[in-house]
């Protein structure tokens, strides 16, 4: 592991000092002389090394303390510098006892932070240097999606922790974060699909029906949606699911702490962050469902993993571990169905007075281009992963394996990117047809019971 912080306090560099001294105090030739300065310089790097490595270990600074900070609510908590922003910490066992902490930093004038582990009932409030690891996707926004890593106390299990610029001050005043992950569970669900990101009144509704039935046909029991904000028609769909117990929204208020950009690039337009703090929202829900879910599906509403071979993401995912041994990362390719290259077929009368697109009648695809690489979505194992972006991990602990066209595309359907291709040099591509009768019948049960 490597710990890149600077060294705090000289003490323990004085044992070998006092080494020193003994060994090279009287003789006076040349050669003992070049061995001394030898020596020393080993004995203060050996030290200097080892104090870098302590100075991340958990120290006590108060004992016989109540833990009495407030518990913070929210699912993104600015820390008083204004330029740290907590979404949760997760306790994270893989390698050595930490604390992960998921949050947003300014990639430069966020420097140092401090982990405060408040252990019960021993009443003992330890205080660990975190590593501050900014993710290397940041697309040139000064903010960034961070891990704080901390680690943990020894027999202390933190069930809470509070996150500080300072090793001193009054822990009372500081919110504390709950360390999610700390149980084992066994897992709840086979597949999780996590939306990062719902924004800008959100009213694609009958795409977004569409979306969430296929994943559920597919086999995902769970969809985790980050929403900023969407429309009034929308909220009641997302009641039903809510209700259902298929979906989970986790509010993500970003444009209230940071300028956000809806582009994935930096603009020189004085936002903060890239597309709603996509990257964040995509980290922490692998995190969030770690424990939950088998797999994590990291796609847009917009998206659909279609497999080719198999009835469902179950059997595809079987086949394709075993094809893979070792491997936690698939990685798919994307394909574009232009909205605005229809068919007649399904063209279901009822549906025409909900807003959206009906993906039954957009069953074109977009030709492969030369030199441009279509970029992948993802389904993970996520115990094996460490950091994520949107189309790779960043870090992970197996390998990555890019699944073959014939096994499995993604259905992505949007406004055209080759916008003057006509009709003909389109691929009609029908795979989502297969799925044509149990689609349409959820979704006219979801409609009946919700907007219409
Ligand atoms: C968060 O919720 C807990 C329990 O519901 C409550 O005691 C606490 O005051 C809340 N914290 C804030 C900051 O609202
Ligand atoms: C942080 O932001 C809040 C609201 O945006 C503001 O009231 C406060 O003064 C800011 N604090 C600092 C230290 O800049
Ligand atoms: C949702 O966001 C849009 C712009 O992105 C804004 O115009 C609208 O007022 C917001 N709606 C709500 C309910 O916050
Ligand atoms: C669907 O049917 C309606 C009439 O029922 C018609 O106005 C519309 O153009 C049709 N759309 C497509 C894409 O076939
Ligand atoms: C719709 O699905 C049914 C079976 O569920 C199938 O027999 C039929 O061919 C599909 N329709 C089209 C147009 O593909």
């Amino acid at each position: 592991m490597m710990w890149q912080h600077k060294v705090q306090g000289q003490r323990n560099l004085h044992p070998p000092l006092d080494k020193f001294r003994m060994l090279c105090g009287r003789k006076k030739s040349y050669f003992v002389a070049a061995v001394c300065i030898i020596t020393l310089t080993s004995m203060v790097t050996v030290s200097y090394l080892r104090l870098q490595r302590l100075s991340h270990q958990p120290k006590v600074i108060q004992e016989g303390s109540k833990c009495r900070g407030e518990i913070a609510n929210s699912t993104i908590t600015p820390l008083k510098d204004n330029k740290t922003f907590i979404i949760s910490p997760y306790f994270d066992d893989r390698e050595s006892k930490v604390t992960r902490v998921i949050g947003i930093v300014h990639h430069e004038d966020v420097k140092q932070l401090y982990c405060w582990f408040c252990c019960q009932p021993n009443g003992k409030i330890y205080v660990s240097n975190a590593k501050i690891d900014v993710h290397s996707d940041r697309f040139g926004f000064p903010y960034g999606a961070a891990d704080i890593v901390c680690l943990e106390p020894e027999n202390c299990d933190p069930t809470h922790v509070s996150i500080h610029p300072f090793a001193h001050g009054n822990i009372d005043q500081l919110p504390r974060f709950e360390i999610k992950n700390r149980k084992p569970e066994p897992f709840s669900v086979d597949f999780t699909v996590c939306i990062s990101a719902m924004f800008g009144n959100y009213n694609n509704v009958l795409q977004f029906i569409q979306s969430l039935e296929m994943y559920k046909i597919l086999g995902a029991q769970k969809v985790v949606i980050y929403k900023n904000n969407c429309s009034h028609l929308m909220e009641k769909v997302l009641k039903f699911y809510i209700e259902e117990g298929t979906v989970e929204i986790i509010p993500w208020p970003i444009n209230s702490h940071l300028k956000v950009s809806s582009r994935w690039h930096f603009f020189l337009d004085g936002t903060d962050i890239g597309y709603y703090g996509q990257i964040t929202a995509l980290n922490d829900c692998i995190y969030r469902n770690m424990q939950r879910s088998k797999f994590v599906v990291l796609n847009d509403a917009d998206e659909i993993i279609l497999p080719l071979k198999h009835p469902n993401w179950k059997t595809m995912m079987s086949s394709l571990q075993e094809q893979n041994p070792g491997t936690g990362i698939f990685l798919f390719e994307n394909h574009i169905f232009p909205e605005t290259v229809s068919t007649h077929m399904f063209n279901i009368s009822s549906w025409n007075t909900v807003p959206g697109v009906n993906i039954l009648q957009h069953v074109h695809r977009e030709p492969d281009r030369k030199d441009v690489i279509n970029p992948r979505k993802m389904i993970v194992d996520p115990q094996k992963v460490i950091q994520t972006s949107v189309h790779s991990v960043l870090h992970a602990y197996g390998d990555s394996v890019n699944v073959p066209m014939d096994v499995a595309l993604i259905y992505h359907c949007r406004k055209p990117l080759q916008r003057d291709l006509p009709r003909e040099s389109l691929v009609r591509d029908t795979a989502l047809w297969r799925y044509n009768s149990s689609l349409i019948m959820n979704v006219n049960k979801v409609l009946s019971q919700t907007i219409l």
